[in-house]
């Protein structure tokens, strides 16, 4: 079984990437170590805060963004991190050369039921020449990532890592060594498998209602096939299965709150995920347009989601066309 590190050096993979990939690693082992001990270390639970989103800050929300805030602005190629869990950017190193965003705990709804979480991330390098640290440095359009992936901490601790070359997934040995167990991952361009939270239904848009209604229509209706509905509540969990064995994945907008397209990030969710789903093979669309074109004007700006097995994603995009 090859280390992670070493698989990355084989691919010829910048060293200050693969060591920025190897500090991203260090805290995630950190926070799978916290979330095995759960009640016994006295980490499940909400606090008293409110994070920027709105969402009451669980303790394991806290806790993981502050381990990945330290080991990562603790290396001087880091220039600044910005994550959910904080409302401005932290910046480290002025000479720093990466920028880091990320969901410290993606799914944290699920931590005090022992489901599934994960860490998600995504790296982009500083603009050349620019020397005051402010949000704009963020703002890059998913395209300019260098780096993506999330660690799914699951029955095993999963790294999906994408450097733009393909995906492939470490798990977490007993050992402390993440080892590459999937490599060149490949999404199955058609699914039967569909993941929406369907008690949003009433809220939804023309084009997302019929293509949801469609599905549930099953051999009877105009797909003439059966389709089957996962929703785990955790993106991170979501994306993998997608990853493993296709399907179709979407958060979209919802009435509830019409000035927003939708509850996901794109900085820190839609972006990261999006690049993985792509370099998979898959497609990844707020419905309308690709995700990774969006040029970002805020650090936690929303987006709507459709990602996952290519055609299955076109055929979601053409009921909105046609719903327009
Ligand atoms: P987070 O826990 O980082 O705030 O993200 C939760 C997100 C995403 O992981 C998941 O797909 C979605 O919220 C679930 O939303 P619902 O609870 O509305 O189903
Ligand atoms: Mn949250
Ligand atoms: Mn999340
Ligand atoms: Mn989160």
């Amino acid at each position: 079984m090859q280390l992670l590190s070493n698989f990355l050096k084989h691919k010829k993979i910048d060293s200050e990437l693969i060591e920025l990939i190897d500090t991203l690693m260090l805290a995630c082992k950190e926070i799978a170590l916290q979330l095995r001990e759960g009640e016994l270390a006295g980490v499940l639970g909400v606090s008293d805060n409110t994070n920027i989103q709105g969402e009451t800050q669980k303790k394991l929300d806290i806790i993981a963004n502050e381990v990945l805030k330290k080991v990562l602005l603790d290396n001087p190629i880091v220039r600044g991190v910005a994550s959910e869990e904080e409302d401005f950017p932290v910046f480290g190193n002025s000479d720093g050369r990466f920028l880091v965003t990320f969901d410290p705990l993606d799914g944290s709804s699920n931590i005090d039921i022992n489901v599934s979480v994960g860490t998600i991330f995504s790296i982009l390098e500083v603009p050349a020449g620019v020397h005051e640290n402010s949000v704009d440095l963020f703002l890059q359009p998913g395209v300019q990532q260098l780096a993506a992936g999330y660690v799914l901490y699951g029955p095993s601790a999963v790294l999906s890592l994408t450097t733009g070359d393909g995906v492939n997934m470490f798990t977490l040995a007993h050992t402390g060594d993440f080892l590459l167990t999937h490599e060149d991952v490949t999404i199955p361009a058609d699914t039967s498998e569909f993941a929406i939270n369907m008690s949003n239904q009433r809220f939804w848009e023309p084009g997302m209602r019929n293509y949801i209604d469609d599905l549930l229509a099953g051999s009877e209706g105009s797909r003439g096939r059966n389709f089957n509905m996962r929703w785990v509540a955790s993106m991170v969990a979501e994306v993998h299965r997608i990853l493993t064995r296709g399907g179709i994945f979407t958060y979209p907008w919802d009435s509830r709150e019409p000035q927003k397209p939708g509850k996901l990030r794109l900085m820190y969710e839609g972006n990261p995920m999006s690049m993985l789903i792509e370099q998979a093979g898959g497609k990844s669309s707020t419905c309308y347009s690709r995700i990774m074109e969006i040029q970002p004007d805020a650090i936690h700006q929303r987006v709507s989601v459709a990602l996952g097995s290519r055609n299955e994603v076109d055929t979601l995009l053409e009921y909105h066309q046609a719903n327009k």
